[in-house]
């Protein structure tokens, strides 16, 4: 069966979608980049790889258009990852669940090609088609095997019209259909036997990979494909305050296409959501003073984000429209406890050591007990 849809062509978006694309939701940035940006664009880029790199980091133009920051993270670590779309090899994000590795992967091609569509999920069952071709089987069989009745494969695409296409979670694809990517990569071609002929990839092309680190010896990467990347590391954030950064901007984002009403003084309780995150992830108190065990979760900014914007769709529901403990507590239970046998001791046991302690977290407390018992 062929496995893909045609794409919407991106002059007709549809107003009302849940979720814009990256090049539509922020295409007054991206216009006001390119318009300024005279720096020299590599072949067929929307943007010179500084301006690539303010999209994603955020920045004021000379004009005074003001870029709001994507990726909250080192600058090197977007830096590098930008210049080697300008190169011959192909980029391979890397990190725990929840580092903004898809995000970050969007945006990039995004603000790259104009287009962040250009998608393979990788999965165990992924197929080669999905790399590659299929056929569109009434064709092939009304006209035979030709042009006309191939199925390109996103990264086909990619190949033709010099874009970016992204591969996400590749290692969680078939070591063979991984496999199909090396000659692709280093070639930069895809042969058609049945037709006998190829398609050579035209200058922009490149591949965005991301992997995640827990998924590692799920499908090794070989070495012979890991050497067509080069592999950027995204790391957790590295403060409690760039996390709280980071979660209030996305939460906010979301809570306004979700049309949620903005909670003016919701920093505190992200402070501490963030909090207890950081601290049962790192298996230690923020003063450094008690060990915690950490639930089987990952704990991520990510979910971070999650939790919050479900206590503000509570708060502004069934509340007062004002962000309390009561409204982040099951959602909290809920990101921790991922083992109803283990996690709930281990939970249990942070509520009691250290939420019932702590200075000016009793509301917090009481309102995990509510959930928890
Ligand atoms: N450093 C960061 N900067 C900006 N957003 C982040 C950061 N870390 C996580 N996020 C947010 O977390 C969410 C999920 O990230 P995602 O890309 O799905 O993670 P991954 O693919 O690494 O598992 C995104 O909405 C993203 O905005
Ligand atoms: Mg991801």
């Amino acid at each position: 069966m062929p496995a893909f849809v045609e794409r919407t062509p991106s002059a007709e978006v549809p107003r009302q979608v849940l979720r814009p694309h990256a090049e539509h939701a922020f295409a007054a940035e991206l216009a006001s980049l390119a318009g300024q940006d005279d720096r020299p664009r590599p072949a067929r880029w929307r943007l010179s790889p500084w301006a690539v790199a303010t999209y994603l980091l955020g920045g004021t133009l000379p004009d005074g258009t003001v870029i709001t920051p994507k990726y909250v993270g080192p600058r090197r670590v977007v830096e590098v990852a930008v210049t080697t779309l300008a190169t011959d090899r192909a980029l391979l994000l890397l990190g725990v669940p929840g580092t903004a590795k898809t995000w970050v992967s969007e945006h990039l091609a995004a603000a790259v090609s104009g287009d962040s569509t250009l998608l393979v999920q990788g999965t165990a069952g992924t197929p080669e088609e999905a790399i590659r071709y299929g056929w569109n089987y009434a064709r092939l069989l009304a006209h035979g095997p030709g042009r006309d009745a191939l199925v390109p494969s996103p990264v086909m695409r990619a190949m033709t019209e010099g874009a970016t296409v992204r591969v996400e979670e590749l290692t969680r694809i078939p070591a063979d259909v991984q496999d199909s990517l090396i000659t692709l990569l280093s070639e930069k071609t895809l042969p058609i036997p049945e037709l006998g002929e190829e398609v050579q990839a035209v200058r922009g092309f490149n591949l965005i990979a991301t992997a995640n680190d827990r998924d590692r010896g799920v499908n090794d990467l070989s070495s012979a494909l890991r050497r067509r990347f080069n592999t950027v590391v995204l790391p957790l954030p590295e403060s409690a305050e760039a996390e709280v950064d980071i979660v209030t901007r996305r939460v906010d984002q979301i809570g306004r296409s979700l049309d949620l009403p903005s909670a003016p003084d919701g920093t505190d309780e992200i402070r501490r959501v963030v909090t207890v995150f950081r601290e049962l992830r790192d298996g230690l108190t923020s003063d450094g003073r008690t060990k915690v065990k950490s639930p089987s979760g990952p704990l991520s900014t990510a979910e971070a984000i999650s939790v919050v914007t479900g206590g503000l769709a509570l708060c502004a529901h069934f509340g007062d429209g004002v962000l309390r403990a009561g409204d982040l507590a099951a959602g909290v239970l809920g990101a921790v406890v991922r083992d109803p046998g283990t996690d709930r001791v281990v939970w249990q046991e942070y509520l009691e050591t250290v939420v019932r302690e702590r200075e000016g977290w009793q509301d917090f407390y009481r309102a995990c007990r509510e959930v928890t018992a």
